[in-house]
């Protein structure tokens, strides 16, 4: 197949979240260099290259995403670079100066829709959840935790009030035989909480996306690529944000107000350099959300949020992990990942 027609192909599969709203506040018209952070099936890249972009480098630790990608890049004859790696290491990966970065955090579709990736309680798969190679997969964190470390996930990254019942009966049923496969965690998981009502989530909704948070370090690499932003943007260049929960958001938007240079008055979370120039410019007072066409034809936008700030010219800095509210594992849950 041409690039070309690979790149129809691409196209044809997968529509971007939010791609009008991140094309406005990334202005690529204005030419110059941007960062797609999180690559997925390219939506972001191509809308920025045929927008004006004059070079998109493009990041995705997920090697299957950029073998796809690199069948219908040459449609863009050198102007669109695809790297394997993770955006918490983007300082080692790319060279700045960046007119723009955008993020669009989270799972893809694809990895979500392909039952061997083991993402999703709706299809059966491996309990795998990885989205790069690295790593523990979720059966590992499943069937290796200490009790306490796997509550401990499933409170501080999913939200889940049963986190200690569910910890519990994973140690109980693994001892008879390790949980292996998607559907045999969300049966367990079925039998610990009671029967939905209707309209409520699937019962293992949050426990699923509390371990995918965990195998991958999400709110970790989230907190490490965002400063890696701050310190690789030129002044003028535009940071982007789509993130699709509250844990991520919030780490967005307490990073742009620290380093956006509003100290939230005597909080022990001050900026890192109190009193220092703000690094950031907000663009996006209050979050964007997708508008009522798009969450009619793209039911998995509902939730995305979208954040964006302009650099400054001012040094760029360091927050810290606490300052930005990521939650505090126990050690031995830390020792899984
Ligand atoms: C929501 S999808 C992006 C979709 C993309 N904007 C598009 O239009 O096709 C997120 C992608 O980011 C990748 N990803 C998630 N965390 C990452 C990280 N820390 N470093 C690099 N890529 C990451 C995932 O593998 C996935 O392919």
């Amino acid at each position: 197949m041409s690039a070309e027609a690979a790149l129809r192909a691409a196209r044809a599969l997968h529509e971007p979240v939010m791609l009008a709203e991140v094309l406005s506040v990334l202005e690529p018209g204005r030419g110059g260099t941007f960062l797609d952070g999180t690559f997925g099936a390219g939506g972001y890249s191509v809308g920025l290259l045929e927008a004006g972009a004059g070079r998109v480098i493009a990041l995705d630790r997920d090697p299957e995403a950029v073998a796809r990608g690199r069948e219908w890049a040459p449609a863009f004859e050198g102007r669109l670079e695809i790297v394997e790696g993770r955006f918490g290491d983007l300082a080692e990966l790319v060279d700045g100066p960046l007119d723009g970065a955008v993020f669009d955090i989270g799972v893809s579709s694809m990895q979500i829709d392909e039952a061997r990736r083991g993402f999703s309680f709706m299809k059966d798969g491996p309990l795998d959840m990885r989205m790069g190679s690295e790593g523990p997969s979720a059966a590992e964190i499943v069937n290796r935790a200490e009790e306490a470390a796997l509550a401990d996930i499933f409170f501080l990254y999913g939200e889940e009030r049963a986190s200690r019942r569910i910890a519990r009966a994973i140690v109980a049923a693994r001892a008879d035989a390790p949980i292996e496969t998607t559907r045999a965690l969300a049966a367990l998981v079925e039998r610990c909480l009671p029967r939905p009502k209707p309209g409520w989530p699937h019962p293992a909704t949050r426990v699923f996306q509390a371990l995918r948070i965990a195998v991958n370090d999400e709110l970790g690499e989230l907190a490490r690529g965002l400063s890696a932003a701050e310190s690789l943007l030129a002044e003028g260049g535009i940071l982007a944000v789509v993130s699709f929960h509250s844990l991520e958001d919030r780490i967005v938007k307490r990073f742009l107000r620290l380093r956006g240079g509003a100290a939230p008055g005597g909080s022990r979370h001050a900026p890192a350099a109190a009193g220092a120039a703000p690094a950031f410019e907000i663009i996006t007072r209050k979050a964007l959300e997708p508008g009522a066409a798009e969450l009619a034809r793209n039911p998995r936008a509902r939730s995305a949020k979208l954040r964006a700030a302009r650099r400054t010219g001012a040094p760029a800095g360091a927050v810290s992990a606490t300052a930005l509210g990521l939650p505090a594992l126990s050690g031995a849950a830390r020792g899984m990942r």
